[in-house]
């Protein structure tokens, strides 16, 4: 990334403790200038993760528009996340209140206003459902050209964590997924195979809460809640799904990236929502994203504790 201009960003997402995680580390970083940030029904109901995304945005004093996005797939019906992310969407940590209601734009329209107003080409943050970019670039292409790049939570090469084949976000609307792999806009996909190694463990998010800030200490929060439910799914410690579609952006040089042709399989009882690579060239297609498929633990570990010691309190790493 050119370290000298700003890097414009937009942050849509289902929040959802991974995707907020993902928004303070963007939060943290001089190098983001957040333009927007637009909500998608995917780990609860719309209503409750626009309201979450009012929180956070006060939690990191952000003024920045929060606009709400599609309440439902563009052709599927909703799947939430259940209690996944908790009856909030966000359970845990008490936060402060919004600082003002959603904008009155939605959020496909958000979108195409910050797109035509910045001077840059802009780089796309998508850590929920695809719904609202794939809505972006139906409703304007004339944008797509401002669109630097959608960097995305999406998918899974080898593996799903919703069905066998899919990850939850790209089943939540494959469609949508669909549509953004074969707009042309460069994408990039951090699925499964990257996001499973992105795990944080307990004695490690003790040096986040260690950092005594009130952003610190909500980010451990926020991980004592979510490791309950991935416990009982046999997880140790805590896969940061979200964070890498963000950190990945700064700090490409601890990620392994391959650029692919990735087809997004829409139909089959249990193949919907399959992202399928082509390793061996077989489709005759030129790569439409680069997947992100491996990551240095300890690094990642790293960057986002320096990231939570920027809202304040000394740097414990
Ligand atoms: O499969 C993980 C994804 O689903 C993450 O984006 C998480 O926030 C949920 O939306
Ligand atoms: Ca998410």
């Amino acid at each position: 990334m050119d370290n000298q201009k700003k890097i414009p960003l937009i942050l849509d997402g289902d929040p959802g403790h991974d995707d907020a995680i993902a928004w303070v580390i963007a939060a943290s970083d001089p190098r983001f200038e957040i333009k927007a940030i637009t909500t998608v029904a995917g780990n609860q109901t719309l209503a409750k993760l626009t309201r979450n995304a009012g929180k956070i945005a006060a939690l990191l004093d952000l003024d920045i528009p929060v606009a709400e996005g599609r309440e439902v797939p563009l052709i599927a019906d909703l799947m939430t996340g259940g209690d996944y992310h908790g009856e909030t969407g966000l359970d845990g940590p008490v936060l402060p209140e919004p600082k003002y209601p959603p904008s009155e734009l939605s959020a496909v329209e958000m979108m195409a206003k910050v797109l035509r107003e910045s001077e840059e080409p802009v780089i796309i943050a998508a850590t929920g459902p695809q719904t609202n970019v794939a809505t972006l670039l139906l409703t304007h292409p004339e944008l797509k050209h401002k669109i630097r790049l959608i960097s995305t939570m999406g998918g899974g090469l080898r593996n799903g964590n919703w069905t066998s084949a899919a990850e939850f976000n790209l089943l939540n609307d494959p469609e949508a997924a669909y549509i953004e792999y074969h707009s042309g806009v460069p994408v990039q996909m951090c699925g499964l195979d990257v996001t499973e190694q992105a795990i944080i463990y307990p004695e490690e998010w003790e040096k986040i809460r260690a950092l005594h800030n009130p952003v610190a200490e909500t980010v451990a929060g926020w991980l004592d809640f979510f490791q309950i439910k991935l416990k009982d799914l046999g997880w140790e410690g805590v896969t940061l799904h979200d964070p890498c579609a963000v950190l990945s952006l700064v700090h490409p040089e601890i990620f392994e990236m391959h650029d692919y042709y990735v087809e997004i399989v829409l139909d089959g009882e249990y193949t919907r929502g399959l992202t399928m690579a082509d390793y061996k060239g077989t489709t005759g297609n030129k790569p439409n994203c680069t997947a992100v498929t491996g990551i240095d633990r300890e690094k990642f570990v790293e960057c986002l504790i320096e990231a939570c010691s920027r809202f304040g309190g000394k740097e414990t790493v």
